[in-house]
């Protein structure tokens, strides 16, 4: 089968392409290079023995994309082009939602006039509203808070009425946990532009030296240990994830809503310990405020997924920073090295 992944340039699509190509598909990438890189290929290439087909365009240019649709006989889409820095959002709402919610339009007018009736769609657990109510499923309370998360829940409902619109349609939103984690080769990984947002490339970017110490948002948090619970999810289980979705989904019409997640919250301390361990050293760190927007803890119910699927989570918290560790070692300026 051939896959159009866009968005594959970037973390998550281009590891999902190598065990794509593992499971015998033929991705082909169409990145605009806003956030993603084009030297992944080559470390796909590397892994898999394979280099995917690689087109530079935006997700928005819809006479590329059918022109891409039809030329590689597409059978089914993985939808992971976006923005997705919520604070950016925050600042620079117009810019994405015509990114997140004009280009999956765009992108899915496009399959229909190919008649490319399978998308699935990287969706995140921002959408849900705050709630003390743990774990979140796919029932929970929607609610999200920012631009970002909102993008998300847009395409989400789009997603839907086009599923109900036509029996054809086989649309699947996967709500992501916290992805973390690298290829164990090391050879792929996370390479975010400027200060990480987030706290595993933060870490990572201390413990090799890049930044000076961690700070620890908030430590009077309603949680075990005072630090903000998550459910992290390694990025090749969520890339497995992608193959389970398509699988099932491929042929299946309707609209199908899953969490990707561990089911298991972890604190901030629990994630610097752990990669502490990982790479040998005792990583510096400072409490400082809480962070505006954040919440106490929330993790993932993600019982459907394996009931339907038959997916679940097999890598563990040493698995996912032992793999980011390697790909920080070996790449301590990430793909631009
Ligand atoms: P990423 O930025 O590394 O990858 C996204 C890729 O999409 C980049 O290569 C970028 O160049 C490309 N892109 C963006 N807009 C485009 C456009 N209009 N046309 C073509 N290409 C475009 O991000 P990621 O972490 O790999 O995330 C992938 C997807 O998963 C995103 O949609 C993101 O919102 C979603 N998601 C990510 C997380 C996370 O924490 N990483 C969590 C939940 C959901
Ligand atoms: C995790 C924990 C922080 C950095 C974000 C998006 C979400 C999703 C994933 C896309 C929190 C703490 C962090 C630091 C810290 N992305 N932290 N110091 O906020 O759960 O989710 O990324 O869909 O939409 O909002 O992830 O990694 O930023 O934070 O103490 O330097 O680490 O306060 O408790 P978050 P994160």
């Amino acid at each position: 089968m051939n896959i159009l992944v866009t968005g594959g340039a970037g973390y998550i699509g281009s590891i999902t392409c190598v065990q794509l190509i593992a499971a015998g598909y033929r991705p082909v990438i169409l990145d605009s290079l806003v956030n993603g890189k084009v030297a992944v290929l080559d470390r796909i290439e590397q892994i898999s023995g394979q280099r995917p087909v690689f087109i530079e365009a935006d997700v928005r240019d819809r006479a590329r994309v059918v022109q891409v649709l039809r030329e590689h006989a597409i059978d089914a889409v993985i939808h992971f082009a976006g923005l997705k820095a919520v604070g950016e959002s925050v600042a620079q709402p117009v810019r994405y939602y015509d990114n997140n919610v004009q280009g999956s339009l765009v992108l899915i007018d496009a399959m229909r006039e190919v008649g490319v009736k399978t998308l699935v769609f990287s969706s995140s657990a921002t959408v849900y509203a705050e709630t003390q109510d743990m774990p979140l499923h796919e029932g929970s309370p929607i609610g999200a808070t920012s631009p970002y998360g909102r993008s998300k829940w847009m395409v989400e409902q789009i997603l839907g009425d086009v599923a109900a619109s036509d029996p054809s349609w086989s649309m699947t939103a996967l709500r992501y946990f916290n992805p973390v984690g690298a290829h164990p080769s090391g050879l792929m990984g996370e390479d975010p532009q400027g200060i990480p947002n987030n706290l595993m490339p933060f870490i990572a970017q201390v413990a090799v030296g890049r930044r000076p110490s961690l700070r620890i948002f908030g430590r009077d948090y309603p949680t075990p240990d005072g630090t903000g619970v998550r459910d992290y999810i390694h990025v090749m289980d969520l890339a497995d994830g992608h193959l389970a979705a398509l699988r099932y989904a491929h042929g299946r019409a309707g609209h199908h809503v899953f969490n990707l997640g561990s089911g298991q919250g972890l604190s901030v301390l629990d994630m610097l310990a752990a990669f502490g361990q990982a790479c040998g050293q005792t990583l510096p760190h400072e409490f400082a405020p809480r962070r505006a927007g954040d919440l106490a803890a929330f993790w993932a119910d993600p019982a459907l997924a394996e009931k339907v699927l038959g997916w679940r989570v097999q890598r563990s918290l040493q698995a996912m920073c032992t793999d980011t560790w390697h790909w920080q070692s070996n790449n301590p300026k990430g793909y631009d090295a």
